[in-house]
């Protein structure tokens, strides 16, 4: 049995979160021990991600720290997971010999396999070649894996699998929340986006597999299940395609933008498939105790009628779309090659207003562009003020290697153009945010209430080094809920106590609520569970409300 302590750190998306989630469970099931610090570590691994530059930058001055410390002779695993390890390739481990081993996110699942050849490398004769053959797990090129897929056995689906198979369910499953994948990878090929280069081709898992992973989390407690794709409504499975000796459905290659735009998947003759739709009643309905089905991110092409009228119909699924729109120019949006013109997407955005009560809508946008201009700037801006946003995340244009903007385009307006359009947006955004969340003020809606709010934890941080109080309460990973320790609440009201104590959740359409909660009906109880709250008060970012 191996107690080997492994350190791992997340950096970028919730696919990359989700990853690394996998890869904690793995490992704890073969005996190693997470630990929270990469102080006194014997192994460091960073999950990292490539979408922007800014996380890449965060992640290698991590790996320089850990660089040192082993030049310092301390002795150290490092593996570098995810996207920079799919991108740079060999080339980072001749750059940083310090880094043991490199991992894509294609094949997470041979990790295991490099740690355990690392341990036996090291004090062994491998010369050079061979040491980096059996440090690296990469996909090579952007088809990745799917010849393989194809296989009986297609361990990176195990992987995702495991969950269901761990007979020991470990910590992480104490949490009421968690991301279940049902694509990989994307074909869409914006110009500036790393993602199809380093996650490869969209790969559909099958129905059956992603219904039993629900399952699974539901009767281990989790009540809320977020499904998670690149352009998660772009799913479609079609049945009998690839499958394995055993008759075992497998993941499979999914449609390019155009075979989907001409419907050929739903019309292949005889071919039976399972859309999103069907795939989001197919859950909704097998797996009743989730209270709360998420998906992200959506396509804006890529909404069925089907799909917003099974939102709207299916009580337990939420009514929360994060439809990126990029920019509001047409004229960007072309060299971006998203597919589609402002006015398809404000169709879009009409046509899911219609059809989804209360729905709603976030988004995600570049600014800097190559070439973007004050005028496709403002597009943009009207864009916000035309789309009850209730918020989008504002990204300044990066060049990401391997990508066709690169290539292309010369990142020609200047970063202070950049971030004087980006506070601009965020300026517009706020107003835009305080209006949607001003809306609830006044209603009764349902709250998922997830913990003690930030701004409680620090009073009972100050409360707790002053008096050393018993009773704390602590996150699972990745703040998805929280869970009171044993003896959770006792004494929390022993000095200074005040009336209440603030805790924090979501609605449905995923806007922060804050309510507080008397101390006498033990607030920590609350925490997973749905609660009606009436909402009394709102800002930018949030709402406030009290029990009823
Ligand atoms: N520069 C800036 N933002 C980017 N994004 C993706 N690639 C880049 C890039 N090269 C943003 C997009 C995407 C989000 C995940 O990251 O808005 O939706
Ligand atoms: Fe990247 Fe575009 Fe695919 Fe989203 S849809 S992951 S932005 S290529």
């Amino acid at each position: 049995m191996n107690h080997r302590s492994v350190y791992l750190e997340t950096f970028g998306c919730q696919m990359n979160e989700l990853d690394s989630e996998l890869v904690k469970g793995q490992l704890e099931s073969l005996g190693y021990r997470l630990v929270d610090r990469d102080a006194g570590a014997d192994v460091v691994l960073y999950n990292t991600c490539s979408v922007r530059e800014q996380a890449e930058n965060k992640a290698w001055s991590r790996i320089g720290v850990i660089s040192n410390r082993k030049r310092a002779g301390e002795e150290i695993i490092l593996g570098v997971l995810g996207c920079m390890a799919e991108r740079d390739g060999h080339d980072l481990l001749r750059r940083h010999p310090e880094v043991d081993l490199m991992c894509g996110p294609g094949e997470l699942d041979r990790l295991p396999l490099l740690l355990d050849n690392i341990s036996r490398a090291r004090g062994s004769e491998l010369n050079h070649r061979s040491q980096i053959d059996e440090r690296v797990a990469l996909g090579g090129n952007r088809s990745r894996r799917w010849s393989t897929l194809q296989a009986a056995g297609d361990n990176l689906e195990l992987l995702d699998l495991s969950r269901a198979f761990n007979p020991d369910p470990g910590a992480r499953a104490a949490g009421r929340s968690a991301y279940v994948r049902i694509t990989r990878g994307c074909n869409k090929f914006c110009t500036y986006c790393v993602v199809p280069h380093t996650r490869g081709a969209e790969v559909h898992r099958p129905p059956g597999d992603i219904v039993e992973e629900c399952r699974t989390l539901a009767d281990r407690g989790v009540i809320e299940i977020t499904l998670l794709g690149q352009t998660v409504n772009h799913y479609c499975y079609t049945h009998g395609v690839a499958v394995s000796v055993s008759g075992r459905e497998l993941a499979q290659v999914g449609p390019g933008l155009k075979s989907f735009e001409e419907g050929n998947l739903s019309s292949r003759p005889g071919a039976r498939t399972t859309s999103f739709a069907e795939l989001l009643e197919l859950i909704h309905e097998r797996v009743p105790e989730i209270r709360r089905l998420r998906f992200v991110t959506s396509y804006p092409r890529d909404f069925s009628d089907e799909a917003l009228d099974v939102i709207a119909r299916c009580e337990r699924i939420c009514p929360y779309l994060h439809v990126p729109a990029q920019s509001g120019s047409d004229r960007i949006l072309k060299l971006m090659n998203r597919g589609y013109s402002l006015g398809q997407y404000l169709e879009f955005i009409d046509r899911a207003q219609a059809r989804i009560p209360d729905v709603s809508i976030a988004g995600d946008v570049i600014v800097g562009f190559p070439t973007e201009t004050e005028e496709d700037f403002e597009d943009t801006i009207r864009l916000l003020r035309r789309v009850p946003f209730k918020n989008n995340f504002i990204f300044k244009y990066s060049e990401r290697p391997g990508t066709v903007a690169r290539r292309r385009f010369e990142d020609d307006v200047p970063i202070a153009v950049k971030k004087q359009r980006n506070n601009r947006l965020l300026a517009v955004q706020a107003e835009v945010s305080a209006e949607v969340h001003a809306r609830w003020v006044g209603r009764t809606t349902e709250v998922l209430v997830e913990q003690v709010s930030k701004q409680e934890r620090s009073r009972g941080k100050r409360h707790s080094r002053a008096q050393a109080l018993p009773g704390q309460v602590t996150l699972t990973s990745g703040g998805a809920a929280l869970e009171p320790q044993p003896g959770a609440g006792e004494g929390v009201g022993a000095e200074e106590p005040g009336a209440s104590i603030q805790l924090s959740g979501r609605t449905p359409g995923d806007l922060i609520v804050f309510l507080d909660c008397p101390r006498s009906h033990q607030p920590e109880r609350l925490i997973g569970t749905i609660q009606k709250v009436h909402i009394e008060d709102s800002s930018a970012l949030s709402l406030s409300g009290t029990l009823i």
